[in-house]
């Protein structure tokens, strides 16, 4: 069985398609998770993709990753910036988090700047859209592999090179 990372979503999270896509892009959560998997299968991973609007659900699903899962990949929409509960559960999972965020946080509201769950974070990434889960992914390989002693695995066939001649 490939470790599995759990990739967590926060409130309103589940708009996505239709919540202001200026902000947030056209793609729905289901296309998320569908990049995940094939990301996740590229880099010897298994993801469990979940959302919630509940706080308690997400405290919740982040204790029951302390023994179950690799890591928590977390893009915790409005909770990122109020929730110490969701600190605190973070922190005591000891399990690698990076936080990730679609919209670039530090370029909108005041508000947004300050992030909880950063100090549970080993990285941060935001404004990169979805392609921040993915690289959240290939990181999270890196940090897993380095912890096992094993190499992350790629299973991407190398590129064929075209030879015009
Ligand atoms: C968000 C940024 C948060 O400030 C906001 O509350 C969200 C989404 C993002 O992915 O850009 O719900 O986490």
């Amino acid at each position: 069985m490939p470790p599995t990372v759990l990739v967590l979503n926060g409130p309103n999270l589940n708009l996505l398609g239709s919540r202001e896509p200026e902000i947030y892009g056209h793609e729905t959560l289901s296309d998320i998770a569908a990049l995940c998997e094939r990301a996740a299968a590229t880099l010897g991973l298994a993801v469990d993709f979940r959302q919630s609007n509940s706080e308690a659900e997400l405290v919740g699903w982040v204790q029951e990753a302390r023994t179950t899962r690799a890591g928590i990949i977390l893009n915790a929409g409005a909770f990122t910036h109020t929730s110490v509960a969701l600190l605190d559960a973070l922190t005591a999972s000891a399990l690698p988090v990076i936080e990730v965020h679609l919209s670039n946080i530090f370029r909108r509201e005041e508000f947004r700047r300050h992030s909880y769950v950063s100090l549970a974070a080993r990285g941060v990434i935001c404004g990169l859209g979805s392609q921040g889960y993915e690289l959240a992914l290939a990181a999270m390989a890196r940090l897993l592999a380095k912890t096992s002693g094993k190499k992350p695995a790629n299973k991407k066939t190398p590129a064929k090179v075209k030879r015009t001649r």
